[in-house]
């Protein structure tokens, strides 16, 4: 069954709507002004904000089509109504950074996975009442999951099709979460896709992220705690173009793929350093050195050619995107100051004060063997062909 389920004008109920990509996705999707309905169910974590959703909130037309409900994807009573009322889901829901699932696991594990069973049990029960003629159609669920569920990648790009090695507590939950969709659509014949999106960068994200992060604390002159020798690899997706290729898949993708999302811009942490320090007009005497997170991924690097041969390619290059990512970052302090409430402080102490009392100054001469695309930023990383 592809993705023919979801017709423009569709009510979609889109968990973790309030969080980065969440309400890029929603803002996106509701802009198009073609009649679709968005209900968002949102937890509103330290990492959900609803000023996310102002555009949305401020514009009548947009706004008649919207609904907000505060709530867990892992409270079933929540939950069913809301599965009951949609054409679609998207769970974009989850608890997303690293070095928090290092410190804390739990949260992690509820949500990706006691709420990504709870969602899966609510779509069973409408797939069921949609056979026996209750409702038109059966919901797609699309899980938006990450590259890092295959682990650190030395050499070579992850396809679809690679067994899941995840390596952190973030990664592990996620990956449990997709082994239990795919479960219930090979068991229960559930409509279900999934997406595996690589590093996000652009506006909204949380500053606990590395370009978020390091882009605040440059332009308030700020230490930037670099682990370990920062020759990590990541491969660098903008935000416009992960919701893009998640609104893609719902639509296009076939129940029971995975699709991996990939950005084509693969570079060391080193090379987003110095690139945002450059775009900040700050030097690299900010960057310490600290001790490593424990067990790091060295290295995330996907085939993209599944999703590129359904039609489907990332817009964005960093050379724009990133510069447009630092202006938005310095425009809207208001909104930084916010996203560092909650435990911010605490949280912040936790995971660098010990760190950047250890720190090292580190002269910029490592320069990565960093994979981009430039002009065309996509064309290649696309392909699986460098
Ligand atoms: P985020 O942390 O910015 O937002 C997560 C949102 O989910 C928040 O609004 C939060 O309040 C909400 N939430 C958390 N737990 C919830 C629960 N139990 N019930 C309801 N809502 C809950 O995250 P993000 O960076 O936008 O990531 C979104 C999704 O994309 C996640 O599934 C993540 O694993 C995946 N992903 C992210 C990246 C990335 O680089 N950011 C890359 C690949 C995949
Ligand atoms: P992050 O944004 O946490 O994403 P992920 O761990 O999911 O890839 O980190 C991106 C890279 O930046 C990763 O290699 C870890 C590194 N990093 C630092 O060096 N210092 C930091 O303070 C943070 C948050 C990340």
């Amino acid at each position: 069954m592809s993705g023919n389920s979801v017709p423009d004008g569709a009510h979609l109920l889109i968990t973790g709507g309030a969080g980065f990509i969440g309400s890029q996705l929603v803002r996106d999707l509701l802009a198009r002004r073609d009649g679709t309905r968005i209900t968002v169910l949102d937890k509103l974590t330290y990492a959900g904000n609803r000023a996310n959703l102002e555009a949305v909130e401020a514009d009548v037309e947009q706004a008649a089509r919207f609904a907000f409900v505060r709530g867990d994807i892992a409270d079933a009573a929540a939950v069913a109504p809301l599965v009951a009322d949609a054409d679609a889901v998207v769970n974009v829901a989850a608890e997303t950074h690293v070095d928090r699932s290092i410190l804390d696991p739990e949260a992690f594990l509820r949500t990706g996975v006691i709420g990504v069973h709870v969602l899966l049990e609510a779509v069973r029960r409408e797939t069921d009442r949609a056979r026996a003629g209750d409702r038109a159609s059966a919901p797609r669920l699309l899980q938006v999951s990450t590259d890092e569920v295959y682990g650190s990648v030395e050499t070579g790009r992850s396809v679809e099709t690679d067994a899941l090695a995840p390596r952190s507590p973030y990664a592990a939950a996620k990956a449990a979460g997709e082994l239990l969709v795919r479960a219930y659509q090979v068991t229960y014949g559930l409509d279900a896709v999934i997406t595996r999106g690589s590093n996000t960068y652009g506006p909204h994200q949380h500053p606990e992220k590395l370009i978020p992060l390091f882009v605040t604390n440059a332009l308030a002159g700020e230490q930037l705690p670099m682990y370990g020798d920062g020759m990590q690899i990541r491969d660098w997706l903008h935000v416009a173009d992960h919701a893009a290729a998640i609104d893609f898949v719902l639509r296009n993708g076939e129940a029971g793929e995975a699709y991996n999302v990939a950005g084509g811009t693969e570079l060391p942490n080193r090379d987003v350093i110095r690139r945002l320090l450059a775009a900040a007009g700050r030097d690299w005497s900010l960057v310490r050195t600290v001790p490593d997170r424990p067990g790091h991924d060295r290295r995330y690097a996907m085939d993209g050619s599944k999703l590129a041969a359904l039609g489907w390619r990332p817009r964005v290059s960093f050379d724009e995107g990133l510069p447009a990512t630092v202006a938005w970052y310095r425009d809207h302090g208001a909104w930084v100051d916010q996203a560092r409430t909650a435990d911010w402080d605490v949280y912040y102490a936790r995971q660098y004060a010990d760190r950047l009392a250890n720190g090292r100054i580190v002269d910029d001469s490592t320069t990565g063997a960093g994979v981009e695309s430039g002009a065309s930023p996509h064309a290649a990383g696309v392909d699986g062909t460098r």
